[in-house]
């Protein structure tokens, strides 16, 4: 079963088995199906952060849960989405309604059961501030399980559904969204674009345009140039670091952490070291942003692993930083 239209770097990959469960019921009769043949199950959510082999044994599952449903509670609202949702259909969805909490999201590419996974965020939110709850099939216990938010372990692009790695199958999520809320916009880069059109307090639906303007103009559609969105997580380095690369760099760009320690913009440190726009055979780093790597067709996942290498090697021995692999290798 090919593969190739699932996943947003448009790698080939050819799937044994594939799958797109449309129910609870049915997410637990393929795993069932699978067990009895001994099969491995690999979870398959848009596609947007995985790098996928040529060959994945066993089954792959795309849950295909697209129900959406809300229940008002005081200024608040539930709202209870299927896994399979377009992450992107739904904040238009709330935005459209009136609804706070999600408009900074917009434009993430990607499926509503993927988004507690790594956390999804941008612009100053990130999904574990509007998240309530969970329901996801644990394979180990063979149950149903819902999860609060304190049992996701909601990190920094990072969660207990990470951590496990396929041991969940997410099959809806409910987030708390605001009826009454009064939208703020934080990121530098947003309140930039809006001081130059002159709004002082955007309103909801200008956020979300906004947003989606800022996103068009420096990040690459997959449609039009496959690539899977931050290709690395911005590092945490320690204050005394920091205080060194800045006294030869003094442009460098760090958001000071709770903890004192300063996470510092990975596509900076990439944009530095001369990276941005180059080009190695079939992928590269695009042309706007450094830390989007980009596939122009007819390569492999392990020639994009290679410039990712070189690129962490460079910025090893230029800043003394580890960059860490955002997008997750399918198989595990
Ligand atoms: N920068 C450069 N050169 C570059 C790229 C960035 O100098 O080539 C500088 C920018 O000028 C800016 C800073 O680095 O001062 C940060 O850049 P930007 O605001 O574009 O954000 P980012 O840190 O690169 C993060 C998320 C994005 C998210 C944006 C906006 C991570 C790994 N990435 O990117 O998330 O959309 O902030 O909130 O945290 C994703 O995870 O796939 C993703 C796109």
């Amino acid at each position: 079963y090919a593969l190739s239209e699932y996943n947003t770097l448009g790698f080939r990959s050819v799937a044994q088995f594939f799958a797109e469960p449309q129910s609870p019921e049915e997410i637990e009769a393929c795993i069932q199906w699978a067990k009895e043949k001994q099969l491995s199950v690999h979870v398959l959510g848009g596609g947007s952060n995985v790098l996928l082999a040529p060959q994945v044994n066993g089954l792959v599952l795309k849950p295909a849960l697209n129900d959406i449903s809300f229940e008002l509670k005081g200024d608040d609202v539930l709202v209870t989405v299927g896994a399979g949702t377009d992450w992107h259909e739904l904040v238009r969805w709330t935005v459209e309604r009136g609804w706070s909490g999600i408009e900074s999201m917009a434009l993430i590419p990607g499926s509503v059961g993927a988004a507690p996974v790594q956390n999804i965020g941008a612009y100053g939110t990130e999904l574990k501030d509007v998240f309530y709850r969970l329901t996801a099939f644990d394979t180990q216990q063979n149950s149903w399980v819902s999860f609060t938010k304190e049992a996701c372990n909601f990190a920094y692009r990072d969660s207990r559904f990470k951590q496990e790695k396929g041991r969940f199958i997410i099959a809806e999520v409910v987030l708390k969204l605001s009826r009454t809320a009064t939208v703020n916009v934080k990121y530098d880069a947003l309140t930039g674009y809006f001081s130059g059109l002159g709004i002082d307090k955007p309103s909801l639906v200008q956020v979300f345009d906004g947003v989606c303007a800022v996103r068009r103009a420096k990040l690459p559609d997959p449609s039009e140039l496959a690539n899977a969105g931050s290709f690395f997580k911005n590092p945490v380095i320690s204050a005394d670091h920091y205080q060194q690369i800045l006294e030869h760099w003094p442009t460098l760009v760090g958001y000071p952490e709770p903890d004192g320690r300063v996470k510092v913009a990975a596509g900076w440190l990439i944009d530095k070291c001369q990276w941005k726009g180059y080009r190695q055979g079939p992928v590269g780093v695009y042309e706007k942003q450094a830390l989007v790597l980009v596939h122009y067709g007819d390569g492999t996942r392990d020639q994009l692993l290679a410039l990712a290498s070189d690129i962490k090697e460079s910025i090893h021995s230029a800043f003394g930083i580890d960059l860490e692999i955002e997008p997750q290798l399918f198989p595990r």
